[in-house]
């Protein structure tokens, strides 16, 4: 494939692939000299219309890491504030000769519609709650790292998985590495639909923590909801919030992650986020490795 639009275009081989390519480069980051000349004749834009904090500087340091020309933009600081359309936006960054963008936007699919508009490779950075392919890979390869494996192993993804694009793009890739997967949540905030990605859904917190081997902790999406939603925070963290008193309580050993960016207190308190438990900054540190793969992979592919 000539983008990465989602994981639902990668097969279980593409991802393999990803990982080896991610571990060579890991391996370089851990040199004195991080960088390698790979895509010095490539040039990326990381287009932002949504904030980000790990995602942006991610990409970026992978493309610098791979020795590539980047520009960023921000919409918050650009001319879309005076009405200028996502097309004429990219394509006018395009014709400072562009090859590759990687997008973030508010709404699901804006890859899959730049992608029939524009020439160059496009990479999905979270379209709206659709997909964050990138993350997942990250998330997986973080897993591995850990657990030596994903075929058989038991994540529970708890929190807001309506509104998650990290919920959609993890259970697709777990799915396809052979993970059993199960969604935990209010039953407001689990969409009908999930069933039928083949996943396990439950309501009680203690039960998904005792199920699984990895709880990955999501965050409320209030920017993504109108302020009537149930439940409220408060109710929220009483009832899905994880805290060291709970985490004791287990019947064993998990591994706690957060894609970020953590509302302490409310889906997760300090003390479990800072805690043994916790690889959430070994996924922000692969995040640079993977991306460094999904990129020169990409690279590799162009016409
Ligand atoms: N995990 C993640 O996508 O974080 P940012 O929104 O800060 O990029």
């Amino acid at each position: 494939t000539r983008h990465l639009l989602g994981i639902k275009d990668l097969n279980a081989n593409d991802i393999q692939l990803i990982f080896e390519t991610a571990q060579t480069f890991k391996d370089v980051l851990n040199r004195p000299i991080k960088k390698v000349p790979s895509l010095r004749d490539i040039t990326i834009a990381n287009i932002f219309f949504e904030n980000s904090t790990r995602t942006r500087l991610s990409f970026e340091l992978a493309e610098k890491r791979l020795s590539a020309d980047t520009i960023n933009f921000a919409a918050s600081s650009s001319s879309v504030s005076k009405g200028e359309t996502l097309i004429d936006t990219v394509n006018n960054i395009l014709a400072m000769k562009v090859d590759m963008v990687v997008l973030r936007h508010p709404y699901p699919g804006a890859g899959v519609f730049l992608k029939n508009h524009i020439g160059a490779q496009i990479i999905n950075a979270g379209d709206g709650a659709h997909e964050h392919p990138t993350q997942a890979l990250l998330d997986a390869f973080s897993i591995i790292e850990r657990l030596g494996e994903i075929k058989g192993k038991k994540i529970a993804i708890i929190g807001d998985i309506l509104h998650s694009r990290v919920a959609l793009s993890n259970i697709l890739c777990l799915k396809k590495l052979g993970a059993e997967v199960m969604v935990c949540g209010p039953t407001t905030l689990i969409p009908k639909y999930i069933k039928s990605l083949g996943v396990k859904v439950e309501h009680n917190l203690l039960n998904a923590l005792n199920w699984c081997d990895v709880a990955n902790m999501l965050r409320i999406q209030l920017e993504r909801q109108d302020i009537s939603y149930f439940p409220s925070l408060r109710e929220y963290s009483m009832l899905y919030g994880l805290n060291k008193q709970i985490l004791d309580s287990l019947k064993k050993e998990i591994i706690i992650m957060h894609p970020g960016p953590i509302n302490r207190g409310v889906e997760i308190t300090s003390d479990v986020a800072d805690s043994k438990h916790s690889i959430i900054l070994d996924q922000v540190e692969n995040g640079v490795a993977v991306r460094m793969a999904v990129l020169y992979l990409l690279a590799a592919q162009r016409g």
